[in-house]
């Protein structure tokens, strides 16, 4: 492919899902495409036995390329990565010469239920450990998060996407470093994010200490990209006062894996309840909601990540819309978080408010047949089939699937979206006079 496309070998990578191919194409599943994507730049130390290539053009290539050389430094002094023990996947904190963390490493052959994962959460499913997301695709989702977090309003650590060889780390669950008789390099796309210094998770103390300002970005942020993993471990502090007591901090989110699923999903958003969430947007927050452009979003995304799927950009697309127009009329964040989750109440799986939106919309078009698609259990539609008798897509939702965005057709997607904002203005006119907002 290399060769017919003109692409210099040294320039490109050829992957799938996880895997980097070299000549061996035997890992590829007959329903999916490799995908060929652009290298940024190769560092490597022979001595070390450690190569590291950067994928994609990321905005901050010159940030992660220091990083990348600090940590082969710090390898190079004795400063061996640490496994970290907590969570459910493969995570390592790279040092520099110092001795000092300063990136995060996450594999992504062993998140849950991956071939590699050193925790015992090795699974077959091609679904992971939250619904509408592959094994193997959370690296990406990371490296999404932070290009849409964007004048770092939320705060996300610099992340990229590395395609790593290092003879470090686990090898169908094993750590390869303790098997010192052979010490082989394992080539691994892992996600890289800078070690943000913490004392604290947002679970360690009660929530009164979190500035409004930094819980209402990464709400803003969670908001659009659906994330279904913001629980109180996902937050970093630091103490601010030097006699060892607290003033306000600010938080820092991490680990946004399970972030743009594949369906309209449950989100997991810790702060929906915390005081701070429902006070009112400030005029710069709803300045930036305001200025949000998710058809822009997703352009930048399929440049700079290609292996995002389109059923993860209409969730984004989907989600950011909802925010402009309830930010518009006057909802605070804990309204619109809300009205995104899971009844509180519900012991049966039950729609959200926004997902009861959604499937009265898809009713609103689903008289005329010609806007449905079948879709294959990947996703993918099928060509020339106009049924509005779509198959489950059960691989993926592993339980009941509210809403399903990738059986609609382009015109289709389109009038539902149009249906779909209709309907917005009641629903929210309802929930403030519930007396919930
Ligand atoms: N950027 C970062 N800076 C500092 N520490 C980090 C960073 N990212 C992750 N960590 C540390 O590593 C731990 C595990 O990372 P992370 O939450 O991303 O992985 P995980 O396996 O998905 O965890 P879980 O499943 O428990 O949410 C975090 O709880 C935190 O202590
Ligand atoms: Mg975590």
């Amino acid at each position: 492919m290399q060769v017919a496309l003109n692409v210099p070998a040294e320039e490109s990578s050829l992957t799938f899902g996880d895997l980097e191919l070299k000549n061996d194409l035997s890992a590829v599943r007959n329903y999916s495409l490799p995908l060929l994507i652009k290298n940024f730049m190769r560092i490597s130390s022979s001595s070390e036995r450690i190569s590291v290539v950067i994928i994609g053009n990321t905005n901050q290539a010159y940030k992660t390329k220091q990083l990348v050389k600090d940590i082969i430094k710090g390898i190079k002094r004795g400063a061996s990565p640490i496994p970290i023990h907590g969570g459910c996947g493969g995570v390592y904190s790279f040092r520099n010469s110092r001795g000092e963390n300063i990136a995060i490493v996450k594999p992504t052959d062993e998140e849950p239920y991956a071939s590699n994962n050193p925790k015992g959460f090795v699974g077959q499913s091609v679904v992971s450990v939250k619904r509408s997301v592959r094994v193997g695709e959370t690296g990406y989702r990371e490296v999404a998060a932070y290009l849409l977090d964007y004048n770092h309003f939320a705060n996300v650590p610099l992340t990229a996407l590395l395609n790593i060889s290092f003879s470090f780390f686990s090898v169908n669950g094993e750590m390869t470093s303790n098997r010192t008789a052979e010490m082989k390099q394992v080539s691994k796309l892992a996600s890289f994010q800078q070690f943000i210094p913490h004392g604290f998770d947002a679970s360690d103390y009660g929530t009164k200490i979190f500035t409004v300002a930094s819980v209402h970005r990464i709400g803003i942020l969670d908001i659009r990209i659906l994330n279904m993993d913001r629980h109180a471990g996902n937050f970093l502090f630091q103490k601010l006062d030097g006699d060892g007591g607290f003033g306000l901090v600010d938080l820092i989110p991490i680990d946004h894996g399970f972030c743009l699923p594949e369906n309209l999903e449950h989100p997991k958003f810790e702060w929906v309840y915390w005081p701070q969430a429902s006070v009112p947007f400030s005029e710069d927050e709803l300045e930036y909601i305001k200025n949000l452009d998710p058809i822009k979003d997703s352009k930048m995304l399929r440049k700079e990540l290609p292996m995002i799927r389109e059923a993860c950009l209409r969730v984004m697309v989907l989600c950011t819309n909802f925010l402009k127009e309830a930010a518009v009329f006057g909802l605070s964040l804990a309204d619109i978080g809300e009205m995104m989750s899971r009844k509180l109440k519900s012991r049966e799986e039950e729609p959200s408010e926004l997902q009861l939106i959604c499937i009265e919309a898809r009713k609103m078009i689903a008289e005329k047949d010609v806007f449905f698609q079948e879709v294959d259990a990947e996703g993918n539609h099928l060509a020339g089939s106009s049924s509005g008798n779509m198959r489950p897509n059960e691989q993926l939702a592993g339980g009941t699937c509210f809403v399903k965005v990738m059986d609609m057709n382009e015109e289709g997607w389109e009038l539902f979206l149009e249906k779909f904002q209709e309907l917005l203005y009641p629903a929210f006119t309802n929930r403030k006079s519930s007396g919930n907002a």
